[in-house]
């Protein structure tokens, strides 16, 4: 056990198991079946989702950290010195550490996730590797309103937010709208927010990266039944049902569904629910954006786009957005 004086952890508003069946049974009971993506991940959706990172197909977390590494010093730039930085979504913490890398003294870093394990280990190890900067792990479903750690804002000038992995995609636009109406919210006037968007492109590069060869996207999406059956009770056989990750042009999104192989019935904590042959499960989709297409929404939600960074292929783009 090591204890780190820069260190320290908080509860926010994160989902409970209640929640959880909530949201399970109200998802399966529409006319068209879903899930909430969140339930992706638990420990073993969070390894999973590290691995697409490091598939050949999967391109955006590639590029996003080339980029972040290329614009680091006009990143830095943008976002200023003594701030504190506010990581929505923090998962393993790899992308953060450029930023605190290229940044002057930041006050704290401030690392938010669902997945509390991995939250922990993460966020340890980034107090341990950044001795100066006073970390904070904040256990919360980012999708709700949450505290921030009390004593933030009394050594730092300003609150930054960080969004990367096109995880704003994961929102439909009027909920993308809405999320980052809450950010300006929380991170208050003078603040600002870098958000990594996922690039409209050819469908064929975009679906090769939702459907990746190794097949670990489809032990992704597969895993939230396997986390269903776990924490909830539940008995999918994971046998029956097969991945199915397409482009919806007019909807500029990528769709992600599970799609049951048979006629079958399936419990959860005790409730029935029936699939029909070929019946799917909306679990995800992420939604692609052109640059002024995201800067306008940025702008209807309160923020000024301030600067844009994009790589030479026109992939990915990194927003600064300020208040
Ligand atoms: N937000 C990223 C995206 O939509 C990462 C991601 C979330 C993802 N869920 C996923 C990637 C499922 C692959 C499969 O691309």
């Amino acid at each position: 056990m090591i204890s780190l004086s820069n260190f320290d952890s908080a509860d926010g508003s994160f989902a409970t198991d209640n929640d959880f069946l909530a949201e399970v049974i109200l998802g399966l009971s529409g006319a068209v079946k879903s899930l909430p993506c969140k339930y992706f991940y638990d420990e073993v959706g969070s390894k999973l989702f590290d691995s697409i990172c490091e598939s050949p197909e999967y391109y955006p977390t590639r590029t996003e950290l080339k980029l972040m590494k290329d614009v680091a010093p006009e990143i830095a730039n943008a976002i200023g010195s003594n701030v504190d930085l506010i990581e929505y979504g923090s998962g393993a913490s790899k992308k953060i550490r450029y930023v605190l890398d290229a940044l002057e003294m930041p006050a704290s870093y401030v690392a938010v996730d669902i997945s509390r394990n991995f939250l922990m280990k993460a966020s340890r190890s980034v107090a341990q590797d950044y001795p100066g900067i006073a970390v904070h792990a904040v256990c919360a479903d980012f999708t709700k309103p949450f505290d921030l750690p009390k004593g933030l804002g009394i050594r730092s000038r300003r609150s930054v937010g960080y969004f990367p992995g096109s995880t704003i995609g994961n929102f439909t636009r009027p909920e993308a709208k809405e999320f980052l109406k809450a950010c300006v919210e929380t991170l208050g006037p003078g603040g600002g927010m870098l958000v990594g968007v996922d690039l409209k492109k050819d469908p064929m590069t975009l679906e090769a990266a939702y459907n990746d060869a190794a097949g670990v996207t489809k032990a992704f999406n597969l895993n939230i039944l396997s986390h269903i059956n776990r924490e909830l009770s539940g008995n999918f056989d994971l046998q029956s049902f097969g991945h199915v990750a397409f482009y919806n042009k007019e909807l500029g999104r990528i769709e992600m569904h599970l799609e049951s192989f048979k006629k079958q019935s399936v419990t959860v904590s005790g409730i029935e629910f029936c699939f029909g042959p070929g019946e799917r499960i909306h679990t995800e989709s992420s939604y692609k954006y052109d640059i002024d297409e995201f800067q306008t929404l940025a702008l209807s939600a309160g923020f000024v786009p301030s600067k844009v960074w994009t790589d030479s292929n026109k992939l990915f783009s990194v927003h600064f957005l300020q208040i």
